[in-house]
């Protein structure tokens, strides 16, 4: 596995807009692929529901070292020639602290078998991207995509201080522990997630090799907080500014909206690259770097490359449904594209990035004709109950429910469930009853406008992560 740092990394893009296809696709060019890893067990189960097309995911099973525990899933999802349109896909237990077991097993088989397909083909490293928020299924998702040699491990949506220590640990087989963020925790209250391989493992398998994590940051106070205090080796910062697709870092202090509603950054928000340097660890800048002009100036910069998701978002290979990604090129050709920072959307609280497009939830009427259903749970909040439990809440679920949970009523206003949304936007969506379709919710980075600059001169609404490739390449030989 080539040592050398990239200098283009294709960011991680959940749910599954990044899947093994693109990050193949960018890896086999020799800059890193980035699988997200986000709901990779949801898709995983949907993928194989939808008939498994092409038998990708069979030839993933088919590598997997714990044949016991794939066929088991194979078994419980697969559907020859794929579920009925109208039909639901299967409602799977939401993640717990105590398990179940077979959603351990079935993320720790889905992160395995989309970066052995990433890796397929080629000798390149290939990373996989998670949200630090959404803590339960970390542990078997590192060790399944740890089973099939991920290179990197790339983590924002949070301060994932005690990632690299579970990564040394899990290298090894050993115990590994994360500490669960649960709102109201007393002092003692025992949060920690564990994770065992030994109790996974159908063989012996050599120690693994230890993937090099980055951290995605949006403050270089952030990165040396993160460099003091995490529990092992940091081998580096995606530094993301406000300008990036998906969830955002919200400005420092009181936020303050503009007249299109968009949050405001201002000073305290800059990153002072003199700063980051001091710290000696690689870095690599994100949000709007997605131009050769703007590589050569992180390069000037001092970083040893930038990440770039949103022009990798729309290409052929993205995961993103095609209908979607053929609209919004087209308005992006008519000049009608627009993107804008939503503060209220998700259930992280997070500002996040909404794409305006025709029957998705970025369409106020969409929105409220929804009924208000919270059937994944990945957003959920941890919080203490009053007899003490570890109870869950959602923001986006329906507000009655929420409250009695003593979650603020204001909190729910404007919530999307992006967890149903975005499994609609990579062409999953949950039917309910044989009548309602989920629609789904697109987000992308202010870069959005400016990707006709990959389009053809033929007018064809497409282009290939090659292209884009080739352009931050062009002028930097
Ligand atoms: C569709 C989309 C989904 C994204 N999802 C994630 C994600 O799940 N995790 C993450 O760390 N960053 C996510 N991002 C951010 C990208 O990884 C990347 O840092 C960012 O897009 C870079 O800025 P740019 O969009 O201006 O190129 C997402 C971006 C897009 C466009």
């Amino acid at each position: 596995m080539s040592t050398l740092l990239p200098t283009i990394i294709q960011g991680g893009m959940g749910a599954g807009v990044s899947d093994w296809r693109l990050a193949k696709a960018v890896s086999h060019f020799g800059q890193l692929g980035v699988v997200s890893g986000t709901a990779l067990d949801q898709i995983f189960a949907r993928r194989l529901q939808d008939g498994d097309p092409g038998g990708h995911m069979r030839r993933g099973l088919d590598h997997f070292p714990f044949p016991k525990m794939g066929e088991r899933i194979w078994r419980t999802f697969y559907i020859p020639g794929g579920k009925q349109a109208s039909k639901s896909y299967k409602t799977l237990p939401m993640h717990a602290p105590d398990g179940p077991r077979e959603m351990q097993e079935l993320c720790i088989v889905a992160n395995f078998v989309e970066v052995f397909l990433a890796r397929e083909g080629h000798s390149n490293p290939v990373g996989i991207n998670y949200l630090e928020k959404i803590q339960i299924p970390h542990l078997p998702s590192l060790y399944g995509a740890m089973l099939a040699g991920v290179g990197y491990v790339l983590m924002g949506a949070g301060i994932p201080l005690k990632i690299p220590g579970a990564l040394d640990c899990l290298a090894a087989h050993a115990r590994a522990t994360y500490p669960l963020h649960v709102t109201g925790a007393h002092e003692g209250d025992d949060t920690l997630l564990t994770f065992l391989p030994a109790e996974f493992m159908e063989c012996d398998v050599p120690a693994l090799s230890r993937p090099q994590f980055l951290a995605i940051v949006s403050s270089n106070v952030l990165a040396a907080t993160i460099v003091k205090r995490a529990n092992g080796q940091v081998n580096g910062f995606v530094v993301e500014g406000p300008t990036a697709g998906g969830h955002n870092a919200p400005p420092r202090g009181k936020l303050q909206l503009d007249a299109a509603g968009d949050a405001i950054y201002g000073e305290r928000d800059r990153v002072d690259l003199d700063k980051l340097r001091e710290l000696g660890l690689p870095f690599w800048l994100a949000g709007g770097y997605g131009t050769a002009e703007k590589l050569r100036e992180a390069l000037a910069a001092g970083a040893a490359g930038i990440q770039v998701g949103t022009a990798f978002a729309f290409c052929a290979e993205s995961g993103f449904r095609s209908d979607y990604k053929k609209a919004i090129l087209q308005k992006i050709i008519s000049g009608q594209a627009r993107v804008a920072t939503n503060s209220s959307a998700s259930p992280t609280n997070f500002p996040f990035k909404v794409v305006q497009l025709e029957e998705t939830l970025s369409e106020n009427e969409v929105y409220l004709a929804r009924p208000r259903i919270c059937d994944l749970g990945f957003l959920r909040e941890a919080y203490r109950a009053a007899d003490g439990a570890v109870g869950f809440r959602c923001s986006a679920e329906p507000v009655t429910v929420y409250v009695s949970k003593g979650g603020d009523v204001e909190n729910t206003q404007g919530k999307r469930c992006l967890c149903n949304a975005l499994m609609a936007t990579i062409g999953q969506p949950q039917v309910r009853n044989g009548k309602f379709t989920e629609h789904g919710l697109v987000t992308s980075g202010n870069d959005l406008t400016a990707l006709g600059r990959f389009l053809p001169s033929n007018g064809e609404p497409t282009y290939t992560a090659r292209d884009v490739l080739m352009e931050l390449s062009s002028s930097n030989a």
